[in-house]
């Protein structure tokens, strides 16, 4: 008898083929993970190729590991449909021997780990575009009570297909959680013996501080470890590169303040966005930003244009006026959104720049720290306070005007009496 599989026209199976029995052919090892391993492989019948995430024998007997991997499933299965930056789950089952699998869309490209090992930094604007992508991952997940848990470069993939633009993909719901309360007739039910929050899961360079701890975890843990990888990419290192050893890691993540970026990095980087970095690295989550929205709002801020900036201007509260002179001032400014942006402007007053016509330019000027700022643009006097050149330059000519207009009136005066005077002797 002929093998059926023969017939069908695909070249046969390896003998070894851990995928026999299901509807996928093993092509080849992509990665070894620590609880699987990762396989490119090809539907049979449609010919497809498509990535498989296929569970070690010896975890697939464990109590739980199943049920986790369910989670993985599920939480793709519903984020994908809803995010392009989420990786697509095609499939789900079980090889003849017992292990749990998944079937992934198969992506051309590379992990954003191998990409910054290969660049080292990224431009400001580039890497700003992968993290806004990123966050966009997370906000459809922390909207269906999903924290993924373990966001780092490895588990961000730069997904690069012909005729489109490179688009982020974050993989490896592995180690994801779902909160309490997750919303939606399609959110995945919690594990059934959910992890404890003593034991810590993730890799130490990425894992926020409360992870560090094994205290209780929320969504903002993600926003730490994508202000983490914002870091690495601006940086070309994570933000406790200098640190060795696991334990040292671990405290560092959970007690020290790391540089900022714009000290450590062979780039230079505007104050903005140092000032966006360390607010998502804050050791408490309650001083993160409240949300990935709002962390990817105020990284757009941080690097718009300058005109875009100068429009925004009436964001920022004059606290203070330190002083003036002639066509001169110095003041106070505050971020009314961000109250921590404190900023001194000194300088001379100037209308607004007007913003051009065609395309601003991508990248802004650095911006000086705050302290000592001189005439940054989104520093510069908000337009309601503002005096034009023009304006000054017509009052103090008319003020001459009537000066000499009085002068003239007093010396005539003087002129009558003086002559009067002559006339009486
Ligand atoms: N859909 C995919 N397409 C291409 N490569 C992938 C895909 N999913 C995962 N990989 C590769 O496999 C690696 C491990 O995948 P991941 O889901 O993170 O598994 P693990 O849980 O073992 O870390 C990734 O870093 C990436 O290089
Ligand atoms: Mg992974």
């Amino acid at each position: 008898m002929v093998d059926p599989e023969s017939r069908a026209g695909p070249p046969a199976r390896p003998a070894d083929d851990p995928l026999a029995g299901t509807a996928y052919r093993f092509l080849r090892r992509v990665a070894a993970g620590a609880m699987g391993e990762i396989v490119e492989a090809e539907h049979v019948g449609l010919r497809r190729k498509v990535i498989v995430k296929l569970v070690h024998r010896s975890y697939a007997a464990l109590p739980g590991y199943v049920d986790r991997f369910r989670l993985e499933a599920q939480s793709l299965a519903m984020l994908a449909p809803r995010t392009p930056h989420v990786v697509a789950v095609l499939d789900c089952g079980e090889t003849r021997d017992g292990r749990p699998f998944l079937v992934l869309e198969h992506l051309g490209g590379h992990t954003l780990e191998k990409e910054i090992r290969a660049r080292r930094v990224l431009p400001l604007v580039e890497a700003a575009g992968i993290a806004s992508q990123l966050l966009e991952a997370l906000r459809f997940a922390h909207d269906a009570g999903i924290v993924h848990r373990d966001v780092k470069p490895e588990n961000i993939f730069l997904a690069e297909a012909e005729g489109r633009e490179r688009q982020v993909k974050l993989l490896d719901f592995g180690i994801a959680k779902v909160l309490p309360g997750a919303a939606g007739e399609d959110a995945p039910a919690p594990l059934a013996a959910p992890t404890e929050e003593g034991m810590t899961l993730g890799t130490p360079r990425y894992l926020s501080p409360e992870q560090a701890r094994g205290a209780t975890l929320d969504h903002r843990t993600d926003l730490y470890s994508a202000g983490a990888v914002l870091y690495a990419m601006l940086a070309g290192r994570d933000p406790f590169a200098h640190v060795a050893g696991i334990a040292a890691i671990l405290r560092a993540q959970a007690l020290d303040l790391p540089r900022p970026p714009s000290v450590v990095a062979a780039q230079e980087i505007p104050a903005a966005l140092d000032r966006v970095v360390m607010k998502a690295l804050a050791k408490r989550p309650e001083d993160r930003y409240a949300s990935a929205a709002e962390f990817a709002a105020a990284l757009d801020r941080a690097l718009a244009p300058p005109a875009a900036r100068w429009a925004e201007t009436e964001r920022m509260d004059i606290k203070a006026f330190q002083g003036a002179g002639p066509g001169r001032r110095a003041m106070r400014l505050q971020d009314k959104t961000e109250p921590l942006n404190v900023a001194v402007f000194r300088g001379a007053l100037r209308p607004p720049p007007r913003a051009p016509a065609r395309a601003v330019p991508i990248l802004p000027p650095p911006v000086a720290p705050a302290a000592s700022v001189e005439a940054s643009p989104w520093q510069q006097t908000p337009p309601r306070t503002s005096v034009g050149h023009a304006t000054q330059g017509a009052a103090r000519r008319s003020r001459t005007m009537i000066v000499s207009l009085v002068a003239l009136l007093v010396a005539a005066s003087l002129l009558v009496v003086l002559l009067a005077v002559v006339w009486r002797r």
